[in-house]
């Protein structure tokens, strides 16, 4: 996690855990209604009884309250919880969720309760069967988009409510759903491919290089795109959003007609968002959980990192190495090697002394150039606790009074420890009844292997960008490096990056020349290796230096565009790098393409991603493309195709789609002076509509 500015308040996400295993008989039999109505305001409320107890995974609440809510024209909140006793919840400063006085007129019949509002597409529907069960479906087409409702023959579908157990489920229709979302998990696909996998969220100090398990941040949210059906009733790229607000460790398992979430506490806080476009669920989900920190302009510059630079000499060196290659260096970072003892806010009095580490960063913002620097706390304040932050706060004041950073990184910012895990005492919070699978292991949940990483949560976006964490120098991470960064624009954390040229393991030249060449174009550009491996500044190589000079040279020239993605993503929080289907939703085809993206609404990248590769296919929604790096080179689909794409060693495509304006300016050594060259105005003339584009 990185924070760039020094006041934002940093904080941390607990999650107050608890437990998880296998499956045996039917772990509950549902509820039944025993009253239901809906107020003036048009809220409705349900009371819930146990229809039968069960022994798995502990006993059963007896009663329960359902609240259906609109709290927007495109929100609808379905609350489930202990009519009893109150049950942990993600405090209210956390995400604060007002109680919105939304007035909806609403139907009701015997047998069924509903409600809707007359300017919502929403229509939420309460089951009287036994057991009860619920649906959101669309006014406009009768489209059900979340179906709880129970199958008699399949106590899976049954909401199953106990203190550390809760087990609810959401047919999907076959062959016409495509999630994505749920993470923090490297995958390899970023439409969530269905199957029995199950996606697991607990926060972890798991390597990104790992795929498929539960990595640092739990983001519990999904945005689900709907192909047509044969008959045409339903049109293509309808999309809307489902959260279960819900800090728990869970399981997700989806499994192609069916969404089931198994959660170790807390309660049912489950929002919908109408969407129906996919940006706009993105712009209602962020309405909730918070847009967006605007990240200030010079983020968007190039970053150089290491694990295991030596002194301030061997880093002064690195900042010289880029000036005299030519290659823009926007932000130089030190990690804990510049740390005396590994000890947040101090310094290392032998190797980056304190007048030194002042002249140095003195130096830098002569420059126009910045320092970043890591915290990396494994003991931590209790961020919940005001007094905390109060603390946190000062120290970082203190030390930014000494050194005068200009941002900050915060690693290990979850909870993580060194003990051995056999021989420390459970408590039945650490060690639940259910197991989720944590690590790929179902087994108490303290058991948290050391290593760096970061930590996000709902609503994290607000305060932070991201960095994906260890990755390794691989192809292969090179290529899920893209489903992670659409993933984190969905999640409401667009300034998001993956460590180019890979963390771990040594990197090759043409590796780190394919990685800076799709690097460029991530929000989040920065260079990071580990300790002990190959050095891999982008000068080393001269094919490097060379391919890093021409994209790095488009990517400054866009800074102009970055910069009002990043302002539209702070007021709307449409993410800056964009899944393709997010411009062309009724082209069904874009929704299973992971190895392209678009920056904004009409930039497209198209990398190379496999060793020796000098084209890529590529797909080509429909229009006319121009190359950003040439624009007399054009490509044309009448509708949507692959395509073969020369990609000469040195070169990626990048295109712009007709109808788009671009605010371009041009290439410099830092952004301060890229600011200082003139504008201009990319204007791609479309064939079929008007040109549109936003400057800031
Ligand atoms: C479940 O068991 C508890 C404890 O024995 C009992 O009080 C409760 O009535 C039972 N609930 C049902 C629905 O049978
Ligand atoms: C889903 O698609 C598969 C493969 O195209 C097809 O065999 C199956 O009949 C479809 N199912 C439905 C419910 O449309
Ligand atoms: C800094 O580290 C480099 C690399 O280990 C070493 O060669 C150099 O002597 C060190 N310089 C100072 C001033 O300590
Ligand atoms: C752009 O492409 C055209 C046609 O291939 C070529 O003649 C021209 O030299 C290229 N321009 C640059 C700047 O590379
Ligand atoms: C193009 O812009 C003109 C002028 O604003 C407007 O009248 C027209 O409807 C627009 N056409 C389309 C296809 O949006």
């Amino acid at each position: 996690m990185i924070i760039f500015s020094y006041q934002l308040i940093l904080f941390f996400v607990f999650f107050l855990c608890y437990l998880s295993n296998g499956e045996a008989k039917p772990v509950g039999y549902g509820y039944r209604i025993q009253s239901a109505g809906i107020d003036a305001s048009g809220k409705l409320e349900a009371y819930l009884h146990l229809i039968k107890n069960s022994s798995s995974f502990g006993p059963d609440l007896q009663n329960l309250n359902l609240i259906a809510s609109f709290e927007s024209k495109d929100r609808l909140r379905i609350r489930i919880a202990d009519s009893n006793k109150q049950r942990w919840e993600i405090p209210q400063d956390i995400i604060p969720r007002q109680n919105v006085d939304f007035a909806v007129n609403h139907i009701s019949s015997l047998e069924n309760q509903f409600i809707s509002d007359s300017n919502s597409d929403l229509i939420f529907t309460l089951y009287n069967t036994t057991p009860f069960g619920f649906s959101v479906a669309r006014r406009s087409s009768g489209d059900v988009i979340f179906n709880a409702s129970p199958d008699p023959s399949d106590s899976s579908t049954f909401l199953v409510f106990k203190d550390q157990y809760i087990q609810l489920s959401s047919s999907l229709p076959k062959n016409r759903s495509s999630l994505y979302g749920l993470g923090e998990h490297t995958k390899k696909s970023f439409m969530l491919v269905p199957g029995d996998q199950t996606h697991t969220l607990w926060n972890s100090g798991i390597g990104s290089a790992i795929v498929d398990l539960n990595l640092y941040g739990s983001h519990p949210f999904y945005i689900d795109v709907r192909s047509p059906s044969p008959d045409g009733k339903f049109a293509a790229g309808t999309s809307h959003g489902v959260l279960l607000l819900n800090s728990n460790g869970m399981d997700i398992a989806y499994g192609g007609d069916k969404i089931s979430y198994k959660v170790i506490g807390g309660l049912i806080d489950l929002y919908i968002f109408a969407g129906p476009s996919p940006e706009l669920v993105i712009q209602q989900y962020t309405e909730l959980i918070g847009r967006p920190a605007p990240m200030p302009y010079w983020s968007f510059g190039f970053h150089q990192c290491r694990w295991g630079y030596q002194n301030v000499s061997d880093v002064e060196g690195v900042v010289a190495g880029y000036a005299k290659a030519g290659i823009p260096l926007e932000v130089i970072w030190t990690d804990i090697d510049y740390m005396d003892g590994f000890k947040d806010f101090t310094l290392d009095p032998v190797n980056f002394p304190l007048e030194k580490m002042k002249n140095f960063v003195d130096t830098l913002h002569q420059n126009g150039q910045k320092y970043v620097l890591i915290l990396d706390p494994v003991y931590f304040p209790d961020f919940l606790n005001p007094g905390g932050r109060e603390f946190w706060r000062n120290e970082i004041k203190t030390f930014r009074d000494l050194i005068p950073f200009d941002g900050l990184w915060l690693d290990m910012n979850e909870i993580s420890n060194f003990i051995d895990p056999s021989a420390t005492p459970f408590s039945n919070l650490d060690d639940p009844p259910y197991k989720i699978n944590n690590a790929g292991v179902r087994r108490p949940i303290n058991n948290k292997p050391f290593q760096q990483h970061l930590s996000t949560f709902i609503g994290s976006g607000k305060y932070t960008a991201h960095w994906t964490g260890d990755n390794a120098a691989k192809w292969d991470d090179l290529a899920y490096s893209i489903p992670s960064i659409l993933n984190f624009g969905l999640f409401g954390i667009p300034m998001v990056g993956a460590d180019i040229c890979g963390f771990s393991g040594d990197t090759t030249e043409e590796l780190c020349r394919r990685w800076i060449q799709l690097g460029a174009f991530y929000p989040f550009a920065r260079d990071h290796s580990a300790k002990d491996k190959k050095r891999q500044e982008l000068y080393l190589w001269d094919s490097v230096a060379a391919t890093a000079k021409k994209v790095l040279g488009l990517r400054y020239q866009l800074l102009p565009y970055f910069y009002t993605l990043m302002y539209e993503a702070h007021t709307k929080g449409t993410p800056i790098a964009r899944p393709l289907f997010f411009s062309f939703p009724q082209d069904i085809r874009t929704y299973e393409i992971s190895s392209q993206f678009l920056i904004g609404k009409g930039v497209m990248v198209s990398p190379v991603l496999k060793p020796g590769a000098v084209s890529v296919d590529a797909y080509i929604p429909a229009g006319n493309w121009f190359d950003l790096f040439n624009y007399s080179h054009s490509l044309s689909a009448d509708t949507g195709k692959y395509m073969k794409l020369d990609a000469p060693a040195d070169h990626i495509n990048v295109h712009v789609h007709e109808g788009n304006i671009l605010a371009l300016q041009g290439e410099a050594m830092t952004t301060k002076e890229a600011r200082r060259t003139p504008f201009h105005l990319l204007v791609v003339i479309s064939s079929r509509e008007n040109s549109s584009g936003e400057v800031s």
